[in-house]
């Protein structure tokens, strides 16, 4: 099984290469990894940061919705929610082959969760986005997104939903957190190759339940 597959990171001699790749320059480290997750709640910049993530790595950017779309892997629309059912087992081979065919060139995934259609594999990282929630609910509100839609979407930032569920996938050792609330999308991605590079794995960055009483913001928002 993919979880128990060899990690080139704890010594695997014979992959180590095309696992990691080189660094631009003013970066500490020489090497990163060569296949980066960026997910996180949707609003908090996923498209924006990995695309210029992509652009400083030279490695391809891929959405989520980008596979599905290309690859017509969904069953349908839920009305409700107001988006597609994707095939969870069919992305996760599709993504699983491009990955592959990205090991030497990198590539840059952006995906709203992990869990289900990504597994641990050598030299797949991710980077979780957060924003502070009252920043959030002001963009999804900008994007005209209904009420119910927006706070769904809020909760599941205040309880670190991405959070745990790439840690549950990856491991907190493969997941980095970066608080990306009143930053600029430059000094982001600076940000997210400095602790890529470092590769010492999770650190706290964000305690929205210490900030905000979840009650009294739905209240804000609701
Ligand atoms: N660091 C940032 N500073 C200001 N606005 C941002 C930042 N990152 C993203 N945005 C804006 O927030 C909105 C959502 O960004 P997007 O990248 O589409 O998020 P996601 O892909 O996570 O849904 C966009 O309008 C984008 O321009
Ligand atoms: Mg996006």
């Amino acid at each position: 099984m993919a979880e128990s597959m060899p990690d080139s990171r704890s010594g695997d001699p014979g992959s180590k290469a095309s696992i990691w790749r080189r660094v631009p320059a003013g970066a500490p480290e020489q090497t990163l990894a060569k296949i980066i997750i960026v997910t996180g709640t949707p609003g908090v910049g996923k498209t924006i940061i990995g695309k210029l993530l992509a652009r400083k790595t030279g490695s391809t950017f891929l959405s989520l919705g980008d596979i599905v779309r290309r690859n017509r892997l969904h069953k349908g629309f839920d009305r409700r929610s107001g988006s597609y059912i994707i095939n969870g087992r069919a992305v996760e081979k599709k993504l699983q082959k491009y990955f592959e065919d990205h090991r030497e060139k990198g590539m840059v995934f952006e995906t709203h969760f992990v869990s289900s259609i990504i597994h641990k594999t050598p030299g797949v990282v991710a980077v979780v986005l957060r924003l502070d929630p009252v920043v959030l609910a002001r963009r999804l509100g900008a994007r005209n997104w209904p009420k119910r839609k927006i706070w769904e979407n809020v909760e599941a930032e205040i309880i670190d939903l991405s959070l745990y569920d790439a840690f549950k996938v990856l491991g907190k050792a493969r997941v980095y957190e970066i608080d990306a609330t009143g930053k600029r999308p430059g000094n982001i991605v600076r940000e997210v190759l400095n602790v890529l590079s470092r590769k010492e794995g999770w650190s706290s960055k964000s305690n929205w339940l210490e900030k905000y009483d979840p009650i009294l913001l739905s209240k804000r928002i609701l």
